[in-house]
Parts: C-alpha cells; structure tokens; sequence
C-alpha cells in the first residue's frame, strides 16, 4: 500500500534528495516573476534534486523530462508536472465567474471533466485549481477566478470542481489533481490590490473564508496552495494557526500544501524573515510542503535540519505527502503519457460542452419591452458594434499558451441570421481614449433596425496583477454606447469582462444589457444563442454590481449596522449610507431575468420550532417553495434560499444564502422546489481561535426568492 511504499523510499532517500522532492521548478514560461529554466530543471532532475515541474507544455516534451527522472536519476521517483488549468486546456470554458452565474454547480464539473481529459492526456498531472476565494472586491482583478462573494455558493462550485478534475481514480487517463487556492482569506486583499494586507477576525475566517477549502479537503482535493497575503499580520505561508492547526490538524488533510510563486522566499519582503533560512524555517515548520520556484528549501534545509530549527519529522512528513501525491496518481506505475493519444484541439464534443456552459453563465440584466431576443423574422438589418463585437479576445485569464480563439459574436450572429443585413462597425478601442470610430458606428446603427453593442474589459485587465482603480468601460466606450442610444433604435448591450462594472452612467440609455463575463472559446455561438432566443437566459449575478467604485466593498451578504438605512425614510441624516448616491447595488447579488417571469411563492416550513440540540444532533427543517412559469415559453429560474439571524451574539449578515436550485419549467408549468436547513446552515464559528461552532436559541427568518433581494419570508424559532 502506499504507506508502506512512503517509508520504504524514506528509507532509501538522503537528506537532499528529500529536500529534491519539496522542490518545483518553471520549465517554458512564467507565471510569476522571473523563473522559468529549462536547463536547471533537467540538471535537478538528472540528480534527483527535483520533485515537480510546473509549466510544461505538450505531452513530448513532458514525457522527454519525466525520462530524465525516472531514468537517469538515483531513485527514479518521477515527477509530478503542474499547470494552471483554470478554465481549460485546449477547450477554454467561461471564466470561473462566469460559471459562478449559472448557479449550476454541474457546469464547473463539466469544464473539470473535459479540462481533465484534455491536461491528462498531454502529460499534466496536476492543476493549481479551484481557486475559491471569496472576495468583495471587483477592483482585485483575481475576482475573475472566483465564485465571487458568497462563500455558500463557492463551496458548491469548489466541491464540484474537485470531482470534475479529480473523479474517484487519480490514476485514471483522464483525471488530474485538483488544488484548493489560496489558502486562505487571500479575496481580503486591503483595496482590492493584489498580493496585499488582509487582516480578518476569527469569526469571519471561519465564516467567510474557509468554508470553501473544508469542503474542499472533504471532497479529497488532493493538494492545496498558501496564499501570498498576510493573515492578521502572519504571511499565509508561515502561518502555522492556519496550515498545521485547522488544515493539517483539525481537518486531517494529509495531502500537499504548496506554496505560490517563490512565496516562501517572499517572505522576506513580507518583513517577516531576515533571510532564506529564516524564509525556509518559518514556512516548513508551518506547513509548506512544496517550494514552487524559490530554491529556499533545498538550498538552507540541510543546515536547519543541522541546527534542530527544522526536525527530521517535518521533513518526512513534507517529503512523505509529495510521495502520496505521485502514487496517488499512479505516477511510480504509468510515469509516461502515450503522446499519440494526446488531445491536441478541442473535439466537437468539447466545444458543445463549452458552447452549452457559456449559454448558462449569462445574465440578462436589463430587457425593456422584450426587446430580446431578437426577432429573426422581423429583422431585416442589425449593427452590430464596439471593441469585442468582432474580436476572439474573449478567453479570459489564464487562458493556456496555444488555445484556440474565441468564436467571435459577429460570426456566429451572421450564421444564427442568415435572412438579416447585419453591418460592422469597431466604434472604438478599449486600450484607447479617443472616439475615432464613434461617427462610422453610430452610421451603421442609424441605418439597421436595431443594434447590438458589444463592449467591456479586454482579459488583458483581469486576473492576478490585473487591479483597477475604476469599474466603468475602458476607453471611449461608454461615448460610444451613448452615441449609438442616442439613434432612437433599439439597442443591445453584450457586456464582456471579467469583474462587475459600474453601468450607471449608461444603463438607462439602452434597452437591454446581457453580461456575457469572458465566455471562453465558444463567445461567438454562445452570445448568439441568447441573443437569437435559442437559448433563454437563466444566469443570476453571483457578485453585486456597485452603482460607483466608491461603494466598494458592497456585498448582499454585509453585517448589520446600528443605523441601518430605510429605503422608507430617505432622508434621515445619521443612518449608513453616502450622500451623493442612490442607496444600493445597482444590481443584487442573485439578480438575472429571463425571457419568461416566473412566480415564487412564500417559503413554507415543515416545522416552525426546533431545538438547537435536535439540529446539532442532525435534525433539519424542510423549506419549500411553489415556482410557476408565469410567461409563455420555457425558461430557467434559479430559486434561493436566504436566512438571517437577528440577533445573535456576534452580528451576522442581513443575508446568507443557504440554498439554490437552477430549474427549468415550460410555459405555465409549477414545481415545488424543496431545500433543507440543517444545524450547519443556522450556526456560525465563533471568535474562539479553537474553531467553535455554535447554534444559538432564538428567531431565523428564512427568505425564498429570485434575488438577494427578496422579501418573502417565514419565522423558524430555535429554542
Ligand atoms: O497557480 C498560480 C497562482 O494562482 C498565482 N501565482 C502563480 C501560480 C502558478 O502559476
């Protein structure tokens, strides 16, 4: 078994090429700064100096420096090759915020499955995915890997991704390692700038933050990665309170935690090591298992095993969980990949999946007078307009060197409307201040019957290191959607991007807004299916779009304020609000309409009263709720589930989803939607360092509804 064969290798192994197996070197790019070397690999790799490489590219190549590994070095342990499979290998589905939209956990296990299959079958073993942190931040560009701001539906997403990548067999053709990121609270970035200052109670780490990357580790994730930020002062990746405490020992994980790009050595700068000693020391005595890129491990780890700072144990125990992670996957049996079953394109199954997914992700933000879909038979002529209406930019971060294009909307718009004149005009350019293009759009709008716009944020502008200080359109894009309004034809806006952006300045001017997010390799197909009809919108935001960036952090789920603002009393002076804007989001979390209306009836309880003993013994109460398609065509609907409990002894939020269920009902159809609380979804962790979980005697209004706003509600008394 793998135990026994963990200790047998130990036995054999000396003190470096121990250290060897922590190490992880960069091989043809960077995702970091400065470190990809192919040389130095191969050398480490020959000596047996090397435990992984990340960054590797095609199943050759892969294969050639696992032959150095396993061939040519003492012990022949291969190695485990790492990538950033975030949201696809050759077939790029919609950015995980996207996904976060369809309120649809099977989409992410969908991109895992088929990122899987792809990544697997070119010799990558491993992906640093799912990202699951939870952020209130739209500045942070990193939100675009997120699940966004709500840490119940990004343990949805988590759990789900972990089976897509990983399935039950780790040693399948088809499966890689999943990784839980970043560990933890790194979506708390002070400001939203990346790699920064978070500082966070007890009771919301536990709340907020970790519930995605317990769940995770429950799910079997196989390895998990510190984050780059501070906890309360306490870089993550020497954080013993966080790695060794709750993830290695109250939560038993016995896999992986690596570190983020040379974050060890980072440490330094951190102002929290006076050197790499100090750096290695801190971060393998808390919990770091695997150095990515900085050398730190290997280069000091023989003198601090000298001195005692760091113990034969703990570097056992570190080399022994990299081990576990290779027989895991089987790497000691099959450390080779057949390279003429390498996937090398996406197959037509591939794009249907990802074409299908970017469908679900979409929300309709905006539709007066039913302007969408388009009315193919009516539509003699369309403009369709703007920066990213004929642009195959619309990937997103972390799109893989070599993938293919997105499909672009003009395209497939084309092809959905073969009967209909359908112009082009660029308009303007986001990387661009001036209108240019603005009079030549603005012509071919005035001369269609109606107008698509399609603007938003180039990838470019999101991921890690992609922070902005505004949330409005780049460029000259808002002069152009403005300008084309202004043509009195009705007019459509497909937003791309990966953030929420701040609409208000334009919102009203249009007819219809649909959120497209980065919809991946299918854009074109996907947008075209909605816009046409063929596809009904159901997606819902799973992020707040603030009116103004000055509102940020603004998230449905805030704690209660002594003076609240009451939307019925605008005016009071001393309550919590800004003076020189309308209250609120200028669209909620849980927000997206549809083609179709639907109905919700008040939530129904199968009991009003529970003990908090009954439900910490298991007891739950069944809520449920009556949905009708109240229009007359078959749509989605996503049903939510909300609780809240006024008074507690620390506050909590106004709002916690609880539950959401993605449903689809044809013209006049009704269902009972059915969801469960149990003691986990009542309770909440305490400040208590120890991690306490409480369920506390009193009053909890459940809410049901198709927004976080939502106002139908029931009592449950816990007493
Ligand atoms: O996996 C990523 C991480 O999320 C950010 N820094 C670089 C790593 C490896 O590419």
């Amino acid at each position: 078994d793998h135990e026994s064969r963990i200790k047998e290798l130990l036995g054999r192994m000396t003190i470096d090429e121990k250290l060897g197996q922590l190490q992880q070197l960069a091989w043809a790019w960077d995702t970091g700064p400065g470190g990809a070397d192919t040389e130095a690999a191969e050398a480490a790799a020959r000596k047996g100096l090397l435990g992984s490489v990340l960054n590797v590219v095609g199943a050759e190549a892969g294969n050639a420096l696992q032959r150095i590994a396993v061939e040519e070095s003492r012990l022949g342990i291969p190695l485990v090759f790492g990538l950033d499979v975030i949201h696809g290998y050759h077939t790029t589905f919609p950015i995980p915020l996207a996904q976060a939209a369809a309120f649809d956990p099977a989409v992410t296990e969908t991109d895992g499955e088929v990122s899987a299959r792809e990544a697997r079958s070119n010799g990558i073993h491993w992906t640093f995915s799912p990202m699951m942190d939870v952020t209130h931040e739209p500045r942070w560009g990193r939100i675009a890997e997120s699940i966004g701001e709500d840490p119940y539906l990004t343990t949805c997403y988590a759990v789900a991704k972990v089976r897509g990548y990983q399935g039950a067999d780790l040693t399948a053709p088809d499966r890689i390692a999943a990784c839980a990121k970043h560990f933890v609270a790194y979506g708390g970035a002070e400001g939203g700038r990346d790699y920064n200052t978070v500082d966070v109670s007890e009771q919301r780490l536990r709340n907020l933050y970790l519930p995605p990357f317990r769940a995770a580790v429950d799910a079997g994730a196989a390895t998990v990665m510190a984050a780059f930020n501070t906890i309360n002062g306490v870089p993550a990746h020497a954080n013993p309170h966080t790695l060794t405490g709750i993830l290695k020992e109250a939560w038993g994980f016995d896999g992986v935690v690596v570190s983020d790009w040379t974050g060890v050595q980072e440490l330094i700068a951190h102002g929290n090591a006076a050197g790499e000693a100090e750096a290695a020391r801190r971060a393998l005595t808390a919990g770091v298992d695997m150095e990515m890129v900085s050398t730190t491990f290997v280069d000091h780890g023989r003198a601090l095993l000298a001195s005692e700072a760091l113990s034969a144990e703990r570097l056992d125990d570190a080399v022994a969980r990299v081990l576990r992670l290779k027989l895991r996957l089987g790497l000691f049996e099959r450390p080779y990949v057949e390279e003429s079953a390498a996937l090398t394109v996406p197959t037509a199954e591939a794009r249907a999946a990802a074409r299908e997914v970017a469908g679900r992700c979409m929300v309709l933000l905006k539709n007066d007078d039913g302007v969408l879909p388009l009315d193919a038979p009516t539509l003699r002529s369309l403009a369709v307009v703007g920066p990213f209406a004929d642009s195959g930019d619309l990937l997103g971060t972390w799109a893989l060197p070599g993938a293919c294009e997105a499909v672009p909307v003009l395209r497939s718009l084309r092809e959905a409307l073969p009967d209909t004149d359908i112009t082009h005009a660029l308009g303007v350019s986001p990387e661009v201040s001036g209108a240019f293009g603005v009079p030549e759009a603005v012509a071919a709008a005035e001369a269609a019957d109606a107008v698509v716009v399609v603007v938003g944020e180039p990838p470019a502008i999101s991921g890690e290191a992609a922070v902005r200080s505004e949330l409005g359109l780049p460029g000259a894009q808002e002069q152009l959607i403005g300008a084309v309004a202004a043509t009195g034809k009705p007019c459509v806006v497909v937003l791309v991007g990966g953030r929420p952006l701040t609409i208000g300045g334009w919102a009203n001017q249009v007819s219809a807004i649909l959120m497209a997010w980065h919809p991946g390799i299918e854009a074109g197909p996907a947008i075209a299916d909605v816009l046409t009809g063929a596809v009904v919108p159901g997606g819902k935001l799973p992020v707040t779009f603030p009116r103004a960036v000055g509102q940020v952090p603004l998230y449905y789920n805030h704690e209660r304020t002594g003076r609240p603002y009451n939307p019925a009393t605008p005016d009071v002076k001393y309550v919590s609000k800004y003076l020189d804007l309308d209250h609120g989001p200028e669209f909620a979390f849980g927000h997206g309409l549809s083609y179709t209306t639907f109905t919700l009836g008040d939530p129904l309880l199968s009991r009003e009263r529970i003990g908090a003993r009954e439900l910490r013994a298991g007891a739950t109460v069944e809520v449920t709720v009556l949905v009708r398609n109240t229009g007359d065509r078959e749509g989605d609907e996503v049903v939510q589930l909300y609780i809240q409990d006024p008074a507690a002894s620390i506050t909590q939020p106004v709002r916690r989803l609880r539950g959401f269920r993605r449903i689809r009902l044809a013209a006049e159809e009704e269902r009972e939607v059915r969801f469960t609380l149990g003691a986990d979804d009542i309770g909440y962790w305490t400040n208590d360092p120890a991690g306490v979980f409480t369920v506390e005697p009193g009053e909890i209004h459940v809410h049901t509804g198709n927004s976080s706003q939502t106002q139908a509600r029931r009592t449950l008394l816990i007493t």
